[in-house]
């Protein structure tokens, strides 16, 4: 793979741009099995396109989540099970839309400048949870519904 970037139109609604966004990462990663491969390359893409303070991954290791490939400021290494909005949505083993963080008890600030978050499980395919996908926005509403669709179809790309 060489000089592969992105190329959406700014213009598409959001439902279009992630379909779009989809399907060239899906190009991007065609061949490639490896479960971090994908997913450094995911959350590069997502950093490229300048919308996003946070995108990343944080991969299930015992009762912890530790901290996998991300594009953004740095971030916390390590969240319990049942802590903060990734550790909750791999507890619920639910995706969670936070339209504004302050809000949301337990939340975990690793960046003063995140206001919205969307956490999305990866799960095997008997359902247990692996991973979280992570996507953090400087504003309050910063992310919607309309994220999370695109996002959750974006985060069954990390598995083939
Ligand atoms: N805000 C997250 C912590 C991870 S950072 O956003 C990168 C949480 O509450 O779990």
């Amino acid at each position: 793979m060489a000089d592969s970037t992105l190329d959406i139109s700014p213009t598409l609604s959001k439902a279009d741009f992630y379909s779009e966004l989809c399907g060239q990462l899906e190009v991007i990663l065609e061949g490639e099995t490896d479960a971090v491969a994908r997913m450094s390359t995911i959350a590069a893409a997502l950093g490229s396109l300048g919308k996003y303070l946070w995108a990343g991954f944080y991969i299930v290791r015992g009762e912890e989540l530790v901290l996998g490939p991300f594009n953004g400021p740095l971030a916390c290494f390590r969240i319990a099970k049942g802590r903060g909005v990734c550790g909750q949505a791999w507890e619920q083993n639910e995706n969670l839309l936070v339209p504004n963080v302050h809000e949301f008890t337990g939340h975990i600030a690793c960046s003063s400048a995140s206001n919205s978050e969307i956490v999305i499980p990866l799960r095997r395919k008997t359902g247990e949870v692996w991973a979280v996908l992570d996507v953090d926005h400087v504003m309050i509403n910063g992310l919607d519904e309309a994220d999370l669709r695109g996002l959750t179809k974006l985060a069954l790309l990390v598995t083939i």
